[in-house]
């Protein structure tokens, strides 16, 4: 992945609003790109909306505030909320509830119910779609049929700008399973949280509805309105250092389809996931693709503190307490400037092309180590 964007750096250097340097907390970007994008490279526009980290950016206040949450039922009985081109997108979360950051969706029915299908080819790879939107602290259900693929990972998950993550995951075709999970700031624990859960009616034939209820002091997994974990946060607190390494910080919904069997994953993620995809499988010769399918996903919000009318957003400041950033709330606007969206250029789409690459890549390593060692 490093190679490929060496190569691009010339294309990328005649472009203004990206620069293709890493960022994280010790390296954080410059002034002239001041926002450290999901998948760790600095630049302006898009790199500052969803998922763009304010430790690795210029300043705290660098990335455009997280859209605040909203407590709403967003069904998906088709794609129109969707918008299809995350590098398209103004920051305005009343205009779409998802983008598409990899891959793409379709339009479908199933069990008669409208779905959207989040697809997955040999040659286009799987499928990313985020919300437009934030949680910091709620009850979020998805609805959904999972794959039953050997190789094949489907998954619902919350991901905040500095690596929070709650999953619920479904590897391969072991259809009668569910996986649970949860990090802290992107740090990968030497003993996994990640837990098989074993029992369900088949996942890939039925609809279910999955809940992560994530509030402060709790994290609770349900499937169906039926409890199948419960972490409090005070088993999270690290007692050498005394930091609370339970997720707090603001969160984007996240549903994804993505290849772990393949011929470049590390074998313990080629493993966990089943083994390799079979790409001569009758239904994927049929459809064309594999898919998994959403009908729809519901948030109720539970904000610690509610934000004022004008509020629009969360921003991050100093720490609280040691390695906890404090969350508060921003008045300013959550749109970008209109100098700075849409047609920013082929190079910097190349260039977020290979981030994404990159970012995956990271993502299912991290994934693969965590599910090696349940
Ligand atoms: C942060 O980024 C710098 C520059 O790219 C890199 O050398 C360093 O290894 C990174 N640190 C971490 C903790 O990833
Ligand atoms: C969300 O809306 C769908 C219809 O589009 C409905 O079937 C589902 O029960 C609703 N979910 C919740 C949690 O209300
Ligand atoms: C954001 O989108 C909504 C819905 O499409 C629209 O009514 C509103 O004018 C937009 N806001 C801005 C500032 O563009
Ligand atoms: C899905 O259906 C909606 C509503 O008819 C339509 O607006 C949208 O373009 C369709 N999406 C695709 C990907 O065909
Ligand atoms: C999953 O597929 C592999 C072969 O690809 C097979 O060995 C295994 O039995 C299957 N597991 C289930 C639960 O069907
Ligand atoms: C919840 O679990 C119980 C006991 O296994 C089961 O009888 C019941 O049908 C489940 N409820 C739902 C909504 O799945
Ligand atoms: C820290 O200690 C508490 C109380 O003994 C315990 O519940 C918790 O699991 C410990 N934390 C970790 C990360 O082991
Ligand atoms: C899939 O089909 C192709 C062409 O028909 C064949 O060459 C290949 O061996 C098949 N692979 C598997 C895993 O069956
Ligand atoms: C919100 O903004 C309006 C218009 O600028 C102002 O009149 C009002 O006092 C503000 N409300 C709060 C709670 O700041
Ligand atoms: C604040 O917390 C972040 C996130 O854990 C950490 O990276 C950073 O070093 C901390 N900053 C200070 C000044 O302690
Ligand atoms: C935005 O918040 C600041 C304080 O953070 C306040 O002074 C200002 O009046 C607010 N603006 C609006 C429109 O509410
Ligand atoms: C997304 O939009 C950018 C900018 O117009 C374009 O270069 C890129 O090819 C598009 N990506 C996809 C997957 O269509």
């Amino acid at each position: 992945m490093f190679a490929l964007l060496v190569l691009l750096v010339p294309l990328v250097a005649t472009v203004t609003p990206v620069l293709s340097q890493a960022c994280n907390v010790t390296s954080p970007c410059p002034s002239a790109y001041p926002c450290c994008s999901e998948y760790g490279f600095c630049g302006t526009g898009y790199y500052c909306l969803g998922g763009c980290d304010p430790l690795g950016s210029h300043a705290l206040d660098s990335c455009n505030p997280n859209p605040l949450c909203e407590t709403a039922n967003y069904t998906l009985s088709d794609t129109s909320r969707i918008l299809s081109n995350y590098t398209l997108f103004n920051g305005n979360a009343s205009q779409y509830d998802w983008v598409v950051e990899e891959g793409s969706v379709m339009n479908t029915t199933s069990g008669g119910e409208s779905a959207v299908a989040l697809i997955l080819t040999e040659n286009g790879g799987g499928t990313l779609v985020s919300s437009t939107r934030y949680v910091h602290y709620g009850t979020i259900t998805a609805r959904l049929k999972t794959g039953q693929w050997a190789g094949v990972v489907t998954a619902f998950i919350t991901m905040s700008s500095i690596k929070d993550e709650i999953d619920w995951e479904f590897p391969g075709n072991a259809t009668t399973q569910g996986q649970t999970n949860y990090f802290w700031q992107g740090f990968i624990p030497q003993q996994t949280n990640g837990v098989i859960e074993y029992g369900f009616t088949d996942t890939y034939t039925d609809w279910h509805d999955y809940t992560i209820d994530w509030q402060p002091t709790a994290l609770t997994f349900s499937v169906d309105g039926n409890v199948t974990r419960t972490i409090q946060a005070s088993e999270c607190v690290n007692n050498a250092t005394g930091v609370s390494e339970y997720p707090n910080t603001p969160s984007r919904i996240q549903l994804s389809l993505w290849p772990a069997g393949i011929a470049s994953e590390p074998q313990g993620t080629v493993e966990w996931a089943g083994g390799m995809i079979n790409w001569n499988d009758s239904d994927y010769v049929s459809a064309g693709h594999f898919y998994a399918l959403f009908q729809s996903v519901s948030v109720t919000c539970n904000d610690p503190n509610p934000p004022n009318a004008n509020d629009t957003g969360y921003v991050y400041g100093a720490n609280t307490t040691l390695d906890t950033p404090s969350i508060t709330y921003s008045n300013k606007t959550i749109i970008l400037p209109k100098s700075t969206t849409g047609g920013t250029g082929g190079a910097s789409s190349l260039t977020a092309a290979s981030d994404m690459h990159g970012a995956l890549v990271a993502c299912m390593v991290a994934m693969a180590m965590a599910a090696h060692l349940l």
